[in-house]
């Protein structure tokens, strides 16, 4: 069950796509670039109209298949990019045993969904996808947090993992006069807490002019201490 997606979806693409999305879509190519799989067989997990994939990214790869439920996404998705995924079934089966190691050999790309889709419990969702993902490679990129009249200032943010406190601070009140603001904490983030050895990316997605999220990108991969800041 996901908690965006369908007809608001595709009309805030339509009238966003072209401006406030293009710095979130430049965000996700240098991620999406710096991840750069060698596998020649792609999986998507819910990648909607594929807004969030910058064209021409996807020739990488020889072969794509798809989970995605949205039909109306699925057209638009063929459209953007000029090309027809494998559709396969609609829901990803999350939870399932297996369902992610049949991929061995793909390169597995869960596309700004686990933010979005609702986790009853995340500790056994995070071990789940801990046990299917070893081996594979894949990456993520969700929401952290999200809120509106608010502005995230991730100019610090390194390639560790940035836990609530430091997140908190990059959350910039664009009217302090306005009193209480509510951020949004999504879950997807805490879904990796107990992998080894992760990389990660933080960006601002300004979905509408007042809506923000903070998306956090993530991928397996060590992260190299500059020479200077090692003892
Ligand atoms: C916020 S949208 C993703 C944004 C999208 N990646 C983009 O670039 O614009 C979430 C998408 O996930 C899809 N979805 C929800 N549950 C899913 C599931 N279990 N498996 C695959 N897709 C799912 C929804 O239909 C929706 O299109």
């Amino acid at each position: 069950m996901s908690r965006s997606g369908g007809l608001p979806y595709h009309l805030k693409a339509l009238l966003y796509r072209k401006s406030l999305w293009r710095v979130h879509e430049q965000a996700t190519r240098s991620f999406l670039e710096r991840w750069n799989p060698s596998e020649k067989e792609l999986i998507l997990i819910g990648p909607s109209g594929g807004y969030s994939i910058p064209v021409g990214w996807l020739a990488h790869f020889d072969r794509i298949s798809a989970y995605e439920p949205d039909l109306l996404a699925r057209k638009i998705f063929e459209r953007r990019h000029g090309m027809k995924p494998d559709w396969r079934g609609r829901f990803f089966p999350f939870g399932k045993p297996g369902a992610l190691k049949a991929f061995s050999g793909s390169a597995v790309l869960f596309s700004n969904l686990l933010g979005q889709i609702e986790i009853r419990n995340v500790r056994k969702l995070g071990a789940w996808l801990e046990e299917e993902l070893q081996g594979l490679t894949w990456a993520s990129f969700h929401d952290a947090l999200s809120g509106y009249g608010i502005d995230f200032d991730t100019e610090d943010a390194g390639r560790e993992r940035a836990l609530l406190p430091v997140m908190k601070r990059w959350i910039h009140v664009r009217n302090p006069g306005v009193g209480r603001i509510e951020v949004l904490s999504h879950e997807a983030p805490d879904l990796f807490a107990s992998f080894k050895n992760l990389q990660y990316s933080y960006w601002q997605w300004t979905l509408t002019p007042g809506h923000t999220f903070l998306t956090e990108g993530v991928f397996p991969g060590k992260v190299s201490v500059p020479e200077d800041e090692s003892c």
